[in-house]
């Protein structure tokens, strides 16, 4: 009877210790107890209004979850000049300093290679965002994300909005009456995926749409206003009064024509496009320098990246909370705008 009272005790000590072994360690790896974070940014350029806009959106989005949570957010955010060196040295120092997560908006997108073997050795996850690295890189582990927008879909809406114009009045779009729509064009950065998406498919929209297209010429200005300002001055000189149309991968470079055409004392109604919707562009948009833009929905980006980067860093299941394609890809929504369709 003895023996028997002893060994129970004994089994139930046991069940009790291995419960609370497990209930010990189960603590320990729970996350949750973090108080605070630590989560590093590093932007291309920060200079790039639309980059500038999507980092104001995300300290807003840090500063809301502190106060929702009083879990501390330290979020440091470096500027990488344009120079791929500058941005694996923050990468490097965010990686040393043991943050949470880091996300990064590539300078080079083709050498991701770096900033992924540097982070996987640290076992700190990586969003990055706007400046796709090439899928190769991206498939090289599962705590890896991309956050940015479908080209195409940025494009055929932008398109539309011109093929919308010219079916209510040919006129609007073709000034001369010769029966053709002249345009112009201002790309982005050739190295950067988006620019030939937009490009192809803003032209192909327009085409299909029955809008009788000729094209005078197009170039290069990096997204930039003044770069797309010293083109479209050239342009103006060279081509005058037959431009009709200019169709921009990004609102700076559409504000920059519109600054030219200004300079040039040009008063027709030549139409320009761009896309982006950031509140510069919004701005030209009402003052009606630029008659149209697809807008990205900031909000949404800037909290995709926030939040995969904070459910990534508590070791959550970043894949209950956002809807990632292939575990991997985010697309934001965007919304064509004209002045008369602005909310
Ligand atoms: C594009 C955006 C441009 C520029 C570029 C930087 O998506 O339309 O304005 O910000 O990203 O990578």
């Amino acid at each position: 009877m003895k023996k028997r009272y002893v060994l129970e005790v004994t089994a139930a000590a046991l069940i009790l210790a291995a419960a609370g072994f497990w209930y010990l360690g189960r603590e320990e790896r729970l996350p949750q107890e973090k108080q605070s974070l630590r989560i590093g940014v590093a932007l291309y350029r920060g200079d790039d209004p639309f980059i500038n806009n999507i980092r104001s959106k995300l300290e807003e989005k840090a500063k809301e979850y502190e106060k929702a949570t009083g879990i501390k957010i330290v979020l440091e955010v470096e500027d990488s000049k344009d120079n791929q060196n500058t941005q694996n040295s923050q990468v490097d120092r965010f990686l040393s300093l043991g943050y949470d997560a880091i996300c990064v908006n590539m300078v080079d997108r083709s050498v991701a290679s770096y900033v992924i073997n540097k982070a996987m050795d640290a076992d700190i996850p990586v969003v990055f965002f706007n400046r796709e690295p090439v899928e190769e890189d991206m498939n090289r582990w599962e705590r890896l994300y991309y956050v940015g927008e479908d080209a195409k879909e940025s494009a055929v809406l932008q398109g539309n909005i011109l093929v919308e114009a010219y079916k209510e009045d040919e006129g609007s779009l073709d000034l001369n009456g010769d029966g053709k729509v002249s345009y112009v064009l201002l790309e982005g950065e050739s190295s950067h995926q988006d620019s030939l998406i937009r490009t192809e498919w803003s032209v192909q929209t327009l085409k299909d749409g029955g809008v009788p297209l000729e094209r005078l010429t197009g170039g290069i200005a990096n997204w930039d206003r003044s770069q797309a300002s010293a083109l479209m001055e050239q342009w103006e000189e060279q081509f005058g009064d037959s431009i009709e149309v200019v169709i921009c991968n990004n609102d700076e470079m559409a504000l920059g024509a519109a600054d030219a055409l200004e300079r040039a004392g040009n008063t027709r109604a030549v139409k320009i496009v761009g896309i982006d919707g950031t509140p510069q562009g919004i701005e030209g948009l009402k003052a009606g320098k630029i008659y149209g833009t697809v807008q990205c929905d900031s909000e949404e980006y800037a909290e995709v990246i926030f939040e995969t980067a904070v459910a990534e860093a508590l070791g959550q299941n970043v894949q209950e909370k956002i809807e990632f394609q292939n575990g991997k890809y985010y697309q934001c929504r965007q919304v064509a705008l004209t002045a008369d369709t602005l909310p």
